[in-house]
């Protein structure tokens, strides 16, 4: 068996997905996680991107106990120092650089020579390799770069120190037998054996988890990824896919990750909240019915023999059977114990605010769910971030019109009501949010699901909010699918005037 580096750039990559942007408690949530289920290297920002950026690499560098932590930086002096300076604290520190190496990059994007390039990565490799030990590069649209050409790129930044090569498929472009051949090409380079080759996938034509594999049999040996393929467009090799492929198929595949699959689910479920992109129903490993079965001979076979039908165990990647869980008269005790087992540890406050919002689901729903716990403790932690939030709601709808929404929010302490008519209820409803919370942004996605079967189940509702260039997501969830708009709409807003204030204070400060 050879090993295998997870690189996990969700806070990186993925955060660059439009509209999935965290907050900086979400950022040190998803990097304990990673770090908790032994992910080698957590890439968590581009420190020269913002001030907000920087906080979040330097506080991830402060709290990660085991895991390496990496920051972005682009090949120009000022965002390598800006990245050392973020990592600094970390117990093991990375600066990953990277620059364009394609022609039509070099061209149309950066407008410099082949040799300016590679001048380029031998001062800004050397100068990160003067203030760190592990230094990785990258060549931006390495699949799209001529051989040759590539080698030389690799032959520099290694000769300058860098400890591990990362060659992307920036666009999402290359298949499998391409990437792979790629990668053979590159190890009879001098040094070539003495660094870590890397894979770094798009999935633009659906082929990333297939081109990292591919690239691994090539010769590399770290694999960047992200929970639940969260990235640029259309995203990145989804984390979970690459480890359980890996994992399931070491038959054809003679290759291990360090990663504690168990911790899969609950860090999936993690990502979705903090970034508003909830997972499709049928992706693979960590969609919800990724290990259902409908059909009769489906199911048939899986009373006989689970193996008939179930290439992985669901518990294998932390996925418990549905359960019921209790009803209104369960106590404390066993509601805590319910919440570690679905992977939740909350302090004593937290704990009692979860169990009161529990009894008051349990009074107005029949059966609860270990989905419903979920939902329930995910807003919970939504709402505990925000400044704002929904109180109370009266919506009058009906076929009359129009419609009308009485709504009582808190803002930090201060009650405020507001009535608003919209053609529709919620339409009604974000009216009256938008009287409390006046904003220009663009309602861009309103989405509604059901947590669990039955019309008493909660409703999971996200919102997508555009403010020119700025995109927010919110998520709420609620027995009353207005009320959970509600909070859907409230958590996007709030998103949007932190980034807001944010803006405003580094406006300030410059
Ligand atoms: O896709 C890409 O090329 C990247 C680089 C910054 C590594 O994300
Ligand atoms: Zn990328």
């Amino acid at each position: 068996m050879h090993d295998i580096k997870i690189f996990d750039t969700t806070l990186r990559d993925g955060e660059q997905s439009p509209g999935a942007s965290m907050t900086l408690d979400e950022k040190v949530q998803i990097a304990t996680i990673l770090d908790e289920m032994k992910v080698d290297i957590i890439e968590a920002g581009f420190p020269i991107a913002s001030d907000g950026d920087f906080e979040s690499v330097s506080q991830i560098a402060h709290e990660v106990k085991d895991a390496v932590v990496c920051g972005l930086a682009r090949a120009i002096p000022a965002d390598i120092d800006r990245a050392a300076e973020a990592v600094r604290h970390a117990k093991r520190p990375r600066i990953h650089t990277f620059v364009s190496t394609s022609p039509l990059h070099l061209k149309y994007q950066m407008k410099k020579s082949e040799d300016e390039v590679i001048d380029i990565i031998e001062k800004t490799v050397g100068q990160a390799r003067n203030l760190v030990d592990d230094v990785e590069w990258s060549g931006m649209d390495a699949t799209r770069t001529p051989l040759e050409y590539l080698r030389r790129c690799v032959e520099t930044a290694i000769r300058c120190g860098a400890t591990t090569i990362n060659l992307p498929d920036t666009v999402g472009y290359a298949t499998p037998s391409e990437y792979r051949a790629m990668f053979e090409a590159m190890q009879d380079i001098a040094g070539a054996q003495d660094v870590i080759f890397s894979t770094h996938t798009h999935n633009d034509l659906g082929l990333a988890v297939a081109n990292a594999l591919a690239g691994v049999e090539g010769g590399a040996r770290q694999i960047e990824c992200t929970i639940n393929g969260l990235g640029e467009r259309a995203g990145n090799a989804a984390l979970e896919e690459v480890v359980m492929a890996l994992r399931t198929r070491a038959d054809v595949l003679p290759y291990d990750t360090r990663v504690d699959a168990t911790q899969i689910m609950r860090a999936s479920k993690l990502v979705a909240v903090a970034s508003g992109f909830s997972v499709q129903y049928n992706k693979a490993i960590v969609g919800k019915n990724a290990f259902a079965h409908e059909s009769g001979i489906h199911q048939d076979g899986m009373l006989k023999h689970a193996e008939t039908y179930e290439i992985m165990k669901p518990s294998d990647v932390g996925v418990n059977a549905t359960s019921l869980v209790m009803g209104k008269h369960s106590g404390r005790h066993a509601f805590r114990q319910k919440l570690e087992e679905l992977g939740f540890v909350l302090g004593d406050n937290a704990l009692q605010d979860a169990f009161r919002r529990f009894k008051e689901l349990a009074d107005r729903k029949k059966h609860v769910y270990d989905e419903d716990i979920e939902a329930l403790v995910e807003d919970q932690i939504t709402e505990e971030n925000e400044v704002a939030r929904v109180m109370s709601l009266t919506v009058i709808a009906g076929t009359g019109g129009p419609q009308k929404a009485i709504l009582v929010m808190d803002l930090g302490g201060r009650h405020v009501t507001e009535e608003a008519t919209g053609s529709g209820p919620v339409d009604a409803v974000f009216n009256a949010v938008k009287k409390i919370m006046p904003h220009e942004a663009r309602l861009s996605l309103y989405q509604v699901h059901a947590v669990t079967e039955g019309t008493d189940a909660q409703a999971e509702v996200s919102v997508r909010l555009q403010q020119g260039e700025r995109i927010e997501s919110g998520r709420g969830a609620d027995v009353d699918t207005l009320v959970a708009s509600a909070k859907a709409y409230v958590a996007a807003v709030n998103k949007l005037a932190a980034r807001h204030r944010q803006h405003a204070q580094a406006v300030g400060a410059a």
